[in-house]
């Protein structure tokens, strides 16, 4: 790329030279204050003071100057907004909403005079664009979520000068599969299972199920109305309330059966047969005597003799195994 300097513009003095050679005055002086034994710091030499005026903000155009191809662009930017919009207090400067004031850079043309976002910390970038992004909706736990805490950036995910249908924010949802499998690639690798929702078929994306800006459930997770899973937005019928509830539905969720990645198993079930998904809690097996009439165990006088083959499949007669509104042992 080439910038037009502007003309007059002198070569900027070779700072790596520089660099060595504050650093050999400074160690000189560190060695002669330790053999002084000297105490205070005030003597030694400060670098060749730069100009300490802080930058100041010149506004857009003085950036379009050099930076043609990012301002044309910004044009149709949904961040133009800040440039037009006044509330915002940067109309007309909104590249150094997000750069600082930009003056000193302006001049020497130097990267080190401006801020770059990608350069920053993730934290430090973060803060940058929650000065206007704070407290929006989609932003509800954001500080405490796991790509916050993992150092996961917004602009890891959001591209802030790629324009064009999924330039700044990936909507369509391969769009967004691929941005996610881009660092999760063994989760995307559990969607190649037999059994899992169809997200490689682009039907569904990651964030039907997670929020990438945080949530109030473990693991990013979606919340419908308030604080229920997100799974109940398209399996609403499995809701409830029910009055013959089964615990785990409610009390462990759905993972205590299901695996929401994709399972080797019918239904994404967590094992490959429906009663050893629900032997892993009934198997409390009484005793099977006669007077204690257990109800399953595998000898005659238990009701569920689980060496019968018509006691194995259970759900076809617990059928309504989310939970009943009619049968407490959930068999319709
Ligand atoms: C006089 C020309 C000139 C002007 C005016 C100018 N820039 Fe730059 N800018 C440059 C050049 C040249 C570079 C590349 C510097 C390098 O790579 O060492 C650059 C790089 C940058 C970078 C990248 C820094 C990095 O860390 O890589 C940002 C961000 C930037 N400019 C923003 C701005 C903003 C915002 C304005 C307006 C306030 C602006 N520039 C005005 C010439 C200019
Ligand atoms: C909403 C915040 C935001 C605004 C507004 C913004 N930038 Fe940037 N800019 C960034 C981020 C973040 C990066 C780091 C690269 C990236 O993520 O795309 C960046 C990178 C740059 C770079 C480095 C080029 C590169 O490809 O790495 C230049 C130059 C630049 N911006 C200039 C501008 C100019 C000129 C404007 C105004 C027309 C502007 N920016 C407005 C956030 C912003
Ligand atoms: C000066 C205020 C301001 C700053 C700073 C800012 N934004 Fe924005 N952002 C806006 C406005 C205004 C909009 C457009 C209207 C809206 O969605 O509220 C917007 C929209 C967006 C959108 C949604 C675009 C869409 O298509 O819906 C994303 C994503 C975004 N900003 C990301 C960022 C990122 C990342 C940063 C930090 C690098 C940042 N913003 C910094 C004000 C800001
Ligand atoms: C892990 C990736 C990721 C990170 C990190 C991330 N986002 Fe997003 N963001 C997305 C995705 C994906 C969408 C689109 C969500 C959708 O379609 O439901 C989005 C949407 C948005 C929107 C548009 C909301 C809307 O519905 O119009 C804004 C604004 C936004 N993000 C700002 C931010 C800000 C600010 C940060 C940092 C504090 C951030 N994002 C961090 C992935 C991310
Ligand atoms: C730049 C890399 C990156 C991108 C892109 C990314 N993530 Fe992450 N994500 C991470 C890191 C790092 C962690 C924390 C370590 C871990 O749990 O794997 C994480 C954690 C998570 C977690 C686990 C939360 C927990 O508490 O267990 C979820 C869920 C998640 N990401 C979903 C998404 C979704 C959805 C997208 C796409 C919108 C996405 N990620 C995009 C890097 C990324
Ligand atoms: C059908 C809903 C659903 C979809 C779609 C989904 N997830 Fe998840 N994801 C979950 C649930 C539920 C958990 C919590 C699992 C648990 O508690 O054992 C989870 C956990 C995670 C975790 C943390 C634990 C782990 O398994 O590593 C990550 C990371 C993650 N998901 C990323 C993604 C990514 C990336 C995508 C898209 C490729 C995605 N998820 C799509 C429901 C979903
Ligand atoms: C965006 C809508 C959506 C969300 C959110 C969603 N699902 Fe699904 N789910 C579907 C659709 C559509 C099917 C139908 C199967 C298909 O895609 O072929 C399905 C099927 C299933 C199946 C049965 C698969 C089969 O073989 O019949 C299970 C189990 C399931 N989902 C569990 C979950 C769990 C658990 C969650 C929450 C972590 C969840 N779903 C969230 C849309 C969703
Ligand atoms: C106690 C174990 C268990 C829990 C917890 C559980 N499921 Fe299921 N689920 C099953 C079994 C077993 C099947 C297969 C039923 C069959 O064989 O017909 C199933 C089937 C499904 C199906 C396929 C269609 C249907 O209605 O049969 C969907 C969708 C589903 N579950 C979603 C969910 C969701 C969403 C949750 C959390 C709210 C959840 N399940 C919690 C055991 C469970
Ligand atoms: C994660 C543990 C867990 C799994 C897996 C599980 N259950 Fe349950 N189930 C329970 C608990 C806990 C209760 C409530 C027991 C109570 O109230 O005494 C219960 C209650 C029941 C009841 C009603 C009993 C009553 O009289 O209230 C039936 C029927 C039942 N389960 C069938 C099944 C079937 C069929 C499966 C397999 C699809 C299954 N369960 C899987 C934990 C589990
Ligand atoms: C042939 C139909 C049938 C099959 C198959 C079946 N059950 Fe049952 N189950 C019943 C009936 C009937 C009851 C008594 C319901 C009642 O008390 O209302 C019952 C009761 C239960 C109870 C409640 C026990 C109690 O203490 O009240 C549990 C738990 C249970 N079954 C689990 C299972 C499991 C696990 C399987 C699979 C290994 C299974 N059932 C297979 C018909 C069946």
């Amino acid at each position: 790329m080439h910038w037009p300097l502007p003309s007059g513009n002198v070569v900027p003095p070779p700072r790596p030279t520089w660099a060595c050679g504050a650093m050999v005055v400074a160690a000189a002086t560190l060695l002669t204050a330790t053999l002084w034994g000297a105490q205070d710091k005030a003597g030694a030499p400060t670098p060749a003071p730069k100009d300490n005026k802080p930058a100041e903000y010149v506004g857009s155009d003085t950036c379009q100057g050099c930076h043609e191809d990012i301002f044309a662009a910004f044009q149709k930017n949904p961040h133009h907004e800040v440039e037009t919009n006044k509330r915002y207090k940067y109309d007309g400067k909104a590249c150094e909403s997000c750069h600082g004031p930009g003056s000193k850079h302006a001049e020497s043309a130097d990267a080190a005079d401006i801020r770059n976002p990608a350069k920053l910390k993730p934290a430090e970038a973060d803060r940058d664009c929650l000065v206007c992004h704070l407290n929006k909706p989609t932003q509800v736990g954001r500080i405490n979520g796991s790509h916050a805490k993992n150092e996961v950036a917004c602009v890891a995910c959001h591209s802030v000068h790629k324009n064009g249908p999924n330039g700044l924010v990936a909507r369509k949802t391969a769009e967004v599969n691929q941005l996610c499998a881009g660092c999760h690639s063994d989760v995307w690798a559990s969607f190649q299972q037999p059994f899992r929702h169809r997200l490689p078929e682009g039907a569904m994306s990651c964030v039907d199920c997670h929020n990438p800006h945080g949530s109030f459930l473990p693991h990013n997770l979606q919340t419908m109305d308030a604080n229920e899973p997100g799974c109940f937005k398209c399996h609403g019928d499995l809701a409830g309330p029910f009055a013959f509830e089964h615990a785990p539905v409610k009390l462990d969720g759905c993972m205590a059966c299901h695996m929401p990645h994709g399972s080797p198993n019918a239904k994404m079930l967590t094992r490959n047969q429906v009663r050893f998904v629900c032997l892993e809690c009934h198997s409390n097996l009484p005793t099977p005597t006669a007077a204690s009439n257990p109800v399953i165990g595998s000898i005659p006088p238990a009701f569920h003799n689980l060496f019968a083959p018509q006691f194995q499949n259970c759900t076809v007669c617990h059928q309504k195994v989310h939970g009943s509104y009619v049968d407490r042992g959930l068999l319709r």
